[in-house]
């Protein structure tokens, strides 16, 4: 256990509130490879986090809104004692719950080329090794700096559904998808607004070429920040403050089929200069 006094800092932009380590968390923990998370107290207050590596064997470790004011910080300089330590016996555990998982034999271009947007879909469940599978594909994604800042809320309640459905004409089809994946960033995670997005699209890509490999069908719905639907679904999932909806992935067993088109396009495409 590590036991030191630092300040909560609020960086210029923000919209990053943390705490820096006085000491390399990797050598110190015995963690050279993968995500360190922590427990402990902030000024008594317990917590668990995740560290963020910030390079040259430094990390942070960031202080949600929730946190924030259960300490009374008021975004200024504060200083806090701290006690942290490593949470092995959890990171085993997570580790050795990894679900079961399906498998796809379709190659990843041909997969590329024939995925359509599935809107219609028939009444059977999807399976938990398939929903697990596409959870996975997205958790495999790319991200900057990979600090995998996506959070995905599961959806197979029939009413919410149909409430997440009849609220926005677009995403119509919820209401007779098996399963909605909502799709999050987590702001405290990934402060750059940019690459929340492209972090958050990455991962729904995954998930829909993992979809269509499966054999089952899927539509990405975009949700627009700050619009009506924005608003609804952080207020009926509950999401904390520093999540924010991207997308919600509805998918099933189709019923429709849809063809492959040709989008090959030269025009696009300029070879060492414009
Ligand atoms: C950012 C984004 C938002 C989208 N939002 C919706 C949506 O709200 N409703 C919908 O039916 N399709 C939505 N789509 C799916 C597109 O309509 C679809 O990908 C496009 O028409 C091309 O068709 P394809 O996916 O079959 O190739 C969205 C796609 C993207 C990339």
């Amino acid at each position: 256990m590590e036991i030191f006094n630092t300040e909560i800092i609020k960086d210029e932009s923000g919209r990053l509130t943390y705490i820096e380590l006085p000491f390399n968390a990797k050598e110190v923990f015995d963690k050279q490879k993968g995500a360190i998370f922590v427990i402990g107290t902030i000024n008594d207050v317990p917590y668990r986090n995740k560290l963020i590596s910030r390079g040259g064997g430094k990390q942070i470790m960031t202080i949600d809104k929730s946190m924030q004011k259960e300490l009374d910080f008021i975004g200024e300089k504060m200083s806090v004692h701290i006690t942290m330590a490593p949470e092995n016996n959890e990171i085993e555990n997570e580790n050795s719950l990894i679900p079961s998982l399906s498998v796809s034999s379709i190659d990843v271009v041909t997969a590329i080329k024939t995925r359509r947007s599935i809107r219609k879909f028939t009444s059977e469940p999807i399976s938990e090794s398939m929903l697990n599978t596409v959870l996975q594909s997205g958790m495999y994604a790319p991200s900057a700096k990979g600090k995998c800042p996506c959070h995905f809320v599961v959806i197979q309640n029939r009413d919410m559904l149909m409430e997440l459905s009849e609220s926005n004409y677009n995403a119509s089809m919820l209401g007779g998808a098996a399963c909605g994946i909502v799709v999050c960033g987590d702001k405290n995670i990934e402060g750059i607004k940019e690459f929340i997005y492209a972090d958050c699209a990455a991962a729904v890509q995954n998930m829909l070429l993992s979809i269509h490999g499966l054999g089952l069908g899927g539509v990405w719905c975009g949700v627009r920040a700050n619009s009506d639907w924005h608003k609804l679904i952080v207020n009926k999932l509950n999401l904390p403050l520093k999540v924010d909806p991207f997308a919600i992935i509805a998918f099933g067993h189709p019923d429709e089929e849809r063809v492959s088109r040709e989008l090959w396009d030269a025009s696009s495409v300029h070879y060492d200069i414009w």
